[in-house]
Formats: structure tokens, sequence, C-alpha cells
């Protein structure tokens, strides 16, 4: 028989208790928040959808790991166990352990990077992108057009403009080119999954011109899924033998562990070049830690090395998929503007277009936020003109691209009726539209604003 129901396909173990709150009890937390959620304490937030990074649940095999973690300074065998299984995923040779994304990002960036250096990209992440402007190199996206519409349909929403590629290369010239990164699945751009042929193009383009391809790889096995369901030449493989080819098209990988490797911290940069290699190594070992640990306890690198075979088992990566369509679909047909199709982490809300009353001065997105919250003790965040929005000399607002709300969703944490309860909570939400208002800042910071800045209800 076929099973309408999605099950997790999981016992629990363990289990942490949400402290339940009303709605009067969460208008006073975020009155004292500022109307930011980021300022919330976590045991105000019933669902925290706030990110998928560092939020897994870990299984008991990752724990039974954690109690074998060998925390010896040099050499020690969790150290081998992590290099191991990166190893065999990525084919590469040198592997480099950081505490998260970001730190492999700064080291490979302050290499490769500099005055004069490009770097290209789907969709940089914001750390990726700040790593390589702080180095004083310039970071250009070139999504395909397609994922600028969130309305419309495409498999691949994901893979970078390769018309676009070409053209920059022969404008800035190959040796400017610091690297080319490819997002997978592309965070920015909605979680969106690139597909192998994108990919394997990129990898040709850039080895005719000399130029080092590099793979963001933190939802590679998000990705590998929807290439394994929506090119053909994939059906029957495994997701983890896809995701092996996609590392065999490059030259290097920087991995947060903290998503597709199910921990909590962690993080790698592996690379093929032995001369990229012992220098980055270097710099890691300044200010990160030794070669065989980077910044990470012996149990960390233990539950990472067990992470990154888990994500891969098939009905894992059924579940988490159709479970974040799920929960997309759903509100698509209760009439949410969502971006489309659903992407792997996260559910991206079109906030401009669910509150066109609502001017982007006036912040919708950080709107659509605060309601998700009062109603449903909700936290998720805005991406769209709090996070990305700039002035201009008269001090007038310069919007973002798009005006997003992010529902990220951790790994293993919630179960099917607290999907069910989120589609619930946006019924509710859908009634009040017309007597939803915007916010005005009335205190921020010079950079990354969205984290702590003030805001109160028009
Ligand atoms: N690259 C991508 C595509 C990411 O999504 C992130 C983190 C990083 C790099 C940086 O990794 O946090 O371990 O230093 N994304 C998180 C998020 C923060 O919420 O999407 P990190």
């Amino acid at each position: 028989m076929h099973h309408k129901t999605i099950i997790e396909p999981f016992k629990i173990k363990s289990v942490e208790p949400i402290q339940m709150s009303t709605e009067a009890q969460r208008e006073k937390f975020l009155e004292k928040a500022h109307n930011n959620p980021f300022l919330l304490d976590s045991d105000q937030v019933i669902i925290d959808f706030l990110t998928d990074s560092g939020t897994s649940a870990m299984s008991a095999n990752q724990w039974a790991g954690i109690m074998r973690g060998d925390e010896s300074y040099a050499g020690s065998s969790s150290w081998h166990a992590m290099e191991n299984a990166v190893k065999s995923l990525t084919g590469m040779e040198f592997i480099l352990p950081t505490h998260q994304g970001r730190a492999a990002e700064r080291i490979i960036y302050s290499y490769l990077g500099g005055k004069g250096k490009t770097f290209i990209s789907n969709t940089h992440f914001d750390t990726t992108r700040a790593n390589i402007e702080f180095s004083g190199a310039e970071a250009i996206d070139i999504v395909i057009p397609e994922a600028h519409d969130p309305a419309l349909i495409h498999p691949f929403k994901g893979n970078m403009d390769l018309g676009k590629l070409v053209q920059l290369i022969a404008e800035k010239g190959a040796k400017a080119i610091g690297a080319v990164i490819l997002t997978v699945t592309n965070n920015s751009g909605g979680g969106q999954p690139v597909s192998m042929e994108n990919a394997r193009e990129i990898s040709r383009i850039c080895k005719a011109n000399g130029i080092l391809f590099l793979l963001d790889c933190c939802r590679v096995a998000e990705n590998a899924y929807f290439i394994k369901m929506r090119e053909a030449a994939y059906k029957n493989k495994t997701s983890r033998e896809i995701a092996v080819e996609l590392f065999s098209l490059a030259d290097g990988a920087v991995m947060s562990s903290k998503k597709d490797a199910l921990v909590n911290m962690g993080g790698f940069l592996a690379v093929r070049d032995k001369a990229i290699a012992e220098a980055c190594s270097n710099l890691l070992i300044i200010t990160e830690g030794f070669t065989t640990y980077g910044g990470l306890s012996g149990r960390d690198m233990e539950a990472l090395a067990i992470g990154l075979e888990e994500i891969f088992d098939p009905n894992y990566l059924e579940y988490r998929i159709k479970s974040t369509t799920y929960l997309g679909e759903h509100l698509h047909k209760l009439g949410v503007p969502v971006v489309l199709p659903i992407g792997g982490h996260a559910v991206y809300i079109d906030a401009k277009k669910l509150y066109p009353h609502i001017p982007v001065t006036e912040y919708p997105g950080q709107a659509l936020v605060c309601e998700l919250y009062l109603k449903g003790g909700i936290r998720t965040v805005e991406i769209g003109s709090v996070m990305f929005g700039k002035y201009d000399d008269a001090g007038q607002l310069i919007p973002a691209a798009m005006e997003l709300v992010r529902l990220a969703i951790p790994r293993r944490v919630y179960t099917q009726s607290h999907i069910e309860y989120v589609i619930e909570t946006f019924s509710e939400i859908l009634k009040d539209i017309p007597k939803t208002r915007g916010y005005k800042i009335t205190r921020e910071p010079k950079f990354l604003r969205h984290f702590t800045s003030h805001f109160e209800k028009l």
C-alpha cells in the first residue's frame, strides 16, 4: 500500500522539552526583544526555524562516537575517522579540519584572494562573500536568471549562468579569477539545487582556463538527492554516488559540517593541490589549531565522521526532502506566496507578495517574522531589506531585490505534527493580513544589522 503520511525514519530516544507559551506571553517576550526574534531566548520559542545550521539531532550512534572521541592533541583516532570519511566522499587528498565553515573560508580565501582578484559563484553565502571581500577581492554572483523569479518553476534554480561565466573570464582574465565557487544547494538563492550537467560544464570551463573550481558543499547530500530525482541519467545512482561524482569535478571543497554532516559544530577544507594544502595548513595552525584537530574536539570529529555517512541514508533523504516539500506545498495551497519549487533545507516566503500594503521601507519580511512568532511561537529569519538593505547618501533605503522570510528546518528535530502546527499558524496569519502592519528600525549597528537591530511596530 502507498502511505500518505510522511513518517520520520527514526524513533526518539532522548527528548528536549519545548516551553509552551501563550500569545499574551509572547507579546511581552517580543516587546522585550525589540521585535527582533534574534534577541529572544530559545526557551521563549516553540518551533525554532531560525537556521538548519548546527541544530541537527545526532543519532545514538553519533552519541556513542562522542564517548569514543580521542582528545589527543596530535594524531587522534577521531581525526583519522574524520579524515577517512571526508577523503572517501570527496576523493581529495588533503583535508584540513576547521571549527565551522567560515573558518575554512577565511583560510582558503585569504590565501587565494587579495586586491585585484575576482571570485565567481552561483550565489556567495554571506560569510563567503564577507571573507572574500575582507581579503580585498570582489565576489560576483551569477545564478541563472530564472532564480530571480520566486514563482517560476525550474528543476535546478541553483544553476550558474554559464554564458556569464565565460563572459566574466574573458573580461577579467583567467589569472585574476581567484576561484569559481559552486554553492550546493544554493542557500541564499532559496536552497535550490544545482544539476550535475551544470557542475560538469563549470568544471570543463574552469579546467580549460586553468581556474580553480571549489564546491561550497554544506548541503551536498540534499543536492545529490535532487539530482537523483530530477536528472534522468542519475535516477539509478545512489545519492552518495552522485555526491562523489560532484566532488570529482572540483579541485577543492569547503564544508560547514553543521548542515549535511549532522553535527552541532564542525567543518573542513579539502583540496587536491599540495601547495595550496601546505599554505592553508600554515594559516590553520596560526588561528585554528594543529592540523589533526583544527579547532574541533576529538569527539566532534568522531561525530562528524559518522554523520557524513548517515546523511546519505536513502530513507533519511527521502523523508527530509519530502517533509520540507510538504510544508512548502501546503503553504502554497493555502495561498501563501512561497519560492517555487520548494528547496531542500528551507521554505522561503515572498513577504512582499503576502503583504502588498506594506511598503519595502516598512519591512514586510520583518512583519511576517513577528507575526509567526506572536501567533505560533515560530522563530524565522528575514532575508530581505533588513538583512541586505543599504542607505543612499540622502539616507533613503536602497531595498534588497526580494523580501523573503526563511523557514529553515533543523535535521531530525521536528516531527510531522510540528509541521502541521506551522501550517495551521499560517492559516491564522492569512486571516490577519489586512491588519498586519510594518516596522521601523529604531536602532541599528553598522554591520550585519539583522542580528541586533531594534524595531517598532508602525
Ligand atoms: N556556506 C553556506 C552555503 C552556508 O549556508 C553557511 C552557513 C556557510 C557557508 C558558513 O558556515 O556557519 O559553519 O561558518 N549558513 C548558516 C545558515 C549560518 O543559517 O544558513 P558556518
